[in-house]
This record gives structure tokens, sequence and C-alpha cells, in this order.
């Protein structure tokens, strides 16, 4: 029997458009164990929720297209799975959360009947059952006077309560997995704490196992057992959270954490963005999609690195030619990125005497 309640294995996922395919989803494979908290990030357009809508196989075929691979869910495929058998475990065994509550609740019906309306489908209870176990569910995710709020609707929520309300449609069933893709982007930093800690809390005490999306590593030290980085399409690094923070090996995630504030850390360097932009996903190149923007690539980064075990590290692995750990190599790399910076003060000051000559 597989420990892993869900696998992912060389997903291919594409969209059609007029130049080609858009290669979204490009070869990824990772997995998640019962109960185990897992966070995927990187930038935007990177493949994170298309990841998530192609695990509740609701990527919209045309223009999508399921291109290749496996999604195993307690060793079941996925994507071979009727239609009708996929809309049990839609809500019934896994529950998502997308970033905006609005979309996805039903603006005519009362926020506590669209708790029930899962449960009554998925769990066969009666009417009276039902609500009573969606005023618990109310409290359980935060709303206060549940019982009264109850009968409210979505538009009579804040946008935090409404987010809480689809945590409590999500959860309704006790799902086994629960996908949260940015759940808290579009609320104030405290609210997004407060949601972000209710979520963690409630998949503890039921032993839910969660996919956290974000495109921000801040969010996800605290909470997640392990994080999973992505990158144009691919996955370049997957390790436990600690290590990741602590011992990064791909220079992109070295770029993503350099981009985060420390409070306690007094760090020698300024706080830096990476630069340039990620390639075009219609023809991606054949070696590290990262390289364009490396200040680490060499030669052989023309060509994919695989994805293996760091040295010394089972659980750690990267998609990187390059050791950023070794001090030759990082001379290497800082010699690269001073030769740029100089190279753009030029091309200022270039452009600059241009516009005073004129
Ligand atoms: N319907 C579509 N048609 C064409 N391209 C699409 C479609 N949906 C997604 N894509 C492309 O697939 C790629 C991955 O998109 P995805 O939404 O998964 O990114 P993401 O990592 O979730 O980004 P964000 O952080 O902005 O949410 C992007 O390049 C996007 O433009
Ligand atoms: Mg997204």
């Amino acid at each position: 029997m597989n420990e892993n309640l869900l696998e992912v294995q060389d997903l291919k996922v594409y969209f059609k458009v007029r130049a080609g395919h858009v290669h979204a989803v490009d070869g990824v494979t990772f997995a998640v164990k019962p109960g185990e908290k897992v966070a995927i990030v990187g930038e935007s357009g990177c493949g994170k929720s298309v990841t998530a809508l192609s695990i509740m196989r609701l990527v919209a075929q045309p223009p999508g297209v399921y291109a290749g691979g496996n999604i195993f869910f307690e060793n079941e495929d996925l994507l071979t799975l009727s239609e009708r058998r996929m809309q049990k475990i839609r809500g019934g065994q896994i529950g998502i959360i997308f970033q905006d509550p609005m979309s996805c609740l039903n603006p005519t019906m009362t926020v506590g009947d669209q708790i029930a309306e899962g449960l009554r489908i998925h769990r066969k209870i009666d009417k009276k059952e039902a609500r009573a176990r969606a005023t618990t569910l109310l409290e359980e995710v935060g709303i206060p006077a549940a019982k009264e709020r109850y009968d409210s609707y979505p538009h009579q929520f804040s946008g935090g309560m409404r987010q809480r309300v689809m945590i409590a449609v999500a959860l309704a069933c006790n799902p086994k997995l629960l996908i949260a893709d940015e759940p808290t982007t579009a609320l104030d930093v405290t609210v997004q704490a407060q949601i972000l800690e209710q979520i963690s809390s409630i998949c503890k005490e039921f032993g839910t196992a969660l996919i956290l999306i974000t495109h921000d590593l801040g969010v996800v030290a605290g909470l997640s057992d392990r994080v999973i980085v992505m990158y144009a399409g691919k996955v370049i690094e997957e390790g436990e959270t600690n290590e990741i923070f602590s011992n990064p090996r791909h220079p992109y995630t070295l770029g993503l954490l350099n981009s985060v504030p420390r409070l306690n850390e007094e760090r020698q360097s300024e706080l830096n963005t990476i630069e340039g932009a990620p390639p075009d996903l219609v023809k991606p190149p054949t070696g590290c999609p990262f390289m364009a923007r490396c200040y680490f690539a060499k030669k052989i980064c023309n060509e994919m690195p695989s994805f293996d075990p760091v040295e010394g590290q089972p659980t750690h692995r990267k998609a990187c030619w390059v050791d950023v750990t070794d001090p030759n190599v990082q001379a290497y790399a800082e010699r690269r990125r001073q030769a740029r910076r100089a190279a753009q003060v030029e091309a200022i000051d270039e452009a600059a005497n241009v516009l005073q000559g004129e």
C-alpha cells in the first residue's frame, strides 16, 4: 500500500493558443502524505493554479489539454475517472479554496445553506442535521454568532468572513486533502494571518492534508512541513521547509528568499528582486528555464538538469547543475552580478547623455 495520499507524476497540462501550446505545467512530480502540509511557491504564471485545478480536474478542455502524466489520489488515477466519480471526490474527498470567494459562493443562497448543501449531497444527512453541522462549521472557522449568521447572504459578509465561509464549504465533508490557492491574497495582512492560522489549525485537528499555494515564501515559513518551488511549469526545488529556508540550493529559490524582508537578521546585501522575466511558455527553452536570469549559469545549463537529491539530504531535491554553496561558484555569480549592474549603470548614463545632448 502506498503511503502517499496524492501522487502527481510527470503531469503535463498545455493550453492551445494561436501561437501553439502554452506549456503551463510541464512535467510536474510531487507527492503529499496524509495530514501533511505542503506549500507550492513560485512567481506569477509558473503553473501553480493549473496544477491545483488539474488535481480537481477542473481545467477547461479546450483550451486545456492533459498532455501527459498521472494524478494518483489514494491510488486511483484522477485523470482516468468518470466525471460522476470525480464529482464525488470534489468536495467529498478533496476541498479547494480559491483566492476570490465571491466568484465561488452563490450570491442567491444563504451562507449556511451553501455549507449544508455539500453535506447533504456527499454525506446524505437530513436537513436538520446538516443545519446543525453547518452552524458548528461556521463557528469553527471563526464566524461570530454563527447561529444568527447562518441565514445571511454572502454580500452581507466582509471579505475576510466570506473567505472563512469558503473554508467552511471546503471542509464541510471533512476532506482528506484541502487545496488553498492563494486563499488570503485579497485580504489585509491581519486578517490574512488569522485565516492562515485557522486553516492550519483546522487541518491539524482533522488530520487534513494541505496544499497551500502562494507566491510569497514569507507566509509559508511557519505553516508548511514541505515546500515545492515551481518555475516556468516545472518543479525546480523541493524540501522540508527548514531545509529550503536555511539551505536553498536553486538560484531561483535563493532569489525568492532574498526578496523577502527579514527583521531578525542583518543582511549585508540589499533586498533583491529577480531581474528579467520568465520564458515564453509557448516555446520553452530546452535547457534550464531559469538560465537567462541566473548569475550562476554555465554552458551546461543549456541542457535541462535532472531533479536530484541534494548530497546528504535525501528529502531535498533540486533541478540545477551548479553547487551554489561552493565559494568559487558564488564568486563567479557575484562577478556576473557586478558586471550586469555596471552595464546597466553605463546604459543609463549613456541614455542621460543622449537626452542632455538633445
Ligand atoms: N485558459 C488559458 N489559456 C491559455 N493560457 C493559460 C490559461 N490558463 C492559464 N494559462 C497559462 O498557464 C500558465 C500558468 O498559469 P497559472 O494560472 O497556473 O499560474 P500561477 O502560478 O497560478 O500564477 P499566479 O501566481 O498569477 O496565480 C500561465 O502562463 C498562464 O498564462
Ligand atoms: Mg494562480
